[in-house]
């Protein structure tokens, strides 16, 4: 029912742990007490249903947002988007870096900003590397400008440099990434963003996806 996680642990530097459980109960609360104390863990991540009641130690830090899309036949994707290549990945880090602030992660003070931002250079590195089936990269000038990572059905991260943004490309990024899965016969294809993502959702329901359910991650900090 709790796990430590080792690999969060290690790249936080502190004790990290995850709880499962159908939903955040008083009974369920002290448990999580008694084990982080135990296991030296100093933050505890649950994902489930709204809280009725808080138990104390816990914050609501993000509302999981999962966004649908049914594939249907999608207009060509603009050359200005294409396949990552290798060369592309010191500037992928970069945006990675500067463009997730929205993430639980950043609105826990526990969590080092640094930290926080290397996080998600970590991941799109990953993604690169073939944790993603395929990262597609959109382009501005000839130069990396933005990502979107596809992996099992679903969007992946996604991002366009500060200075890129407003100019279109985030939907030519996601309207790559639907005519990708659509092209390998996938019937549809999930998104998960932060509820307080305005433009992430502006961009995905402008593509199509609709709001298919909601979960609230919290985080006890022992
Ligand atoms: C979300 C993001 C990728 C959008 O990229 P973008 O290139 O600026 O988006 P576009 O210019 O293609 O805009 C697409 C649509 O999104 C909407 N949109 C974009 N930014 C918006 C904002 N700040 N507020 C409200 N709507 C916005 C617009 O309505 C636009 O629709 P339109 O084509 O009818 O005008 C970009 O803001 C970003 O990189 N954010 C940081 C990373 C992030 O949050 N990723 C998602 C995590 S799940």
């Amino acid at each position: 029912m709790i796990e430590r996680l080792d690999w969060d642990s290690g790249f936080f530097g502190m004790g990290v742990g995850r709880l499962h459980a159908e939903a955040l109960t008083p009974e369920v609360a002290s448990r999580s007490y008694e084990w982080c104390r135990e296991n030296r863990v100093t933050c505890l991540y649950f994902l489930g249903p709204e809280a009725a009641e808080v138990p104390p130690g816990f914050h609501m830090v993000d509302e999981r947002v999962t966004l649908a899309w049914a594939a249907h036949p999608v207009a060509a994707p603009s050359p200005v988007v294409r396949p990552f290549v290798a060369a592309d990945l010191p500037a992928l880090e970069d945006i990675a870096r500067q463009s997730h602030r929205d993430s639980r992660f950043h609105s826990d003070p526990l969590f080092d900003r640094a930290r926080c931002d290397e996080l998600y250079a970590t991941w799109i590195r990953r993604s690169c590397q073939g944790l993603a089936d395929s990262v597609l990269v959109a382009t501005c000038a000839g130069l990396p400008a933005g990502y979107v990572a596809c992996q099992n059905e679903a969007i992946g991260l996604i991002a366009v440099a500060g200075t890129a943004q407003g100019s279109g490309l985030g939907r030519q990024l996601v309207t790559a990434a639907q005519h990708y899965y659509q092209s390998r016969g996938a019937p549809s294809v999930t998104v998960v963003t932060q509820g307080r993502n305005r433009a992430a959702r502006a961009l995905y329901e402008r593509c199509g996806f609709r709001v298919a359910g909601a979960q609230y991650w919290y985080h006890f900090h022992a």
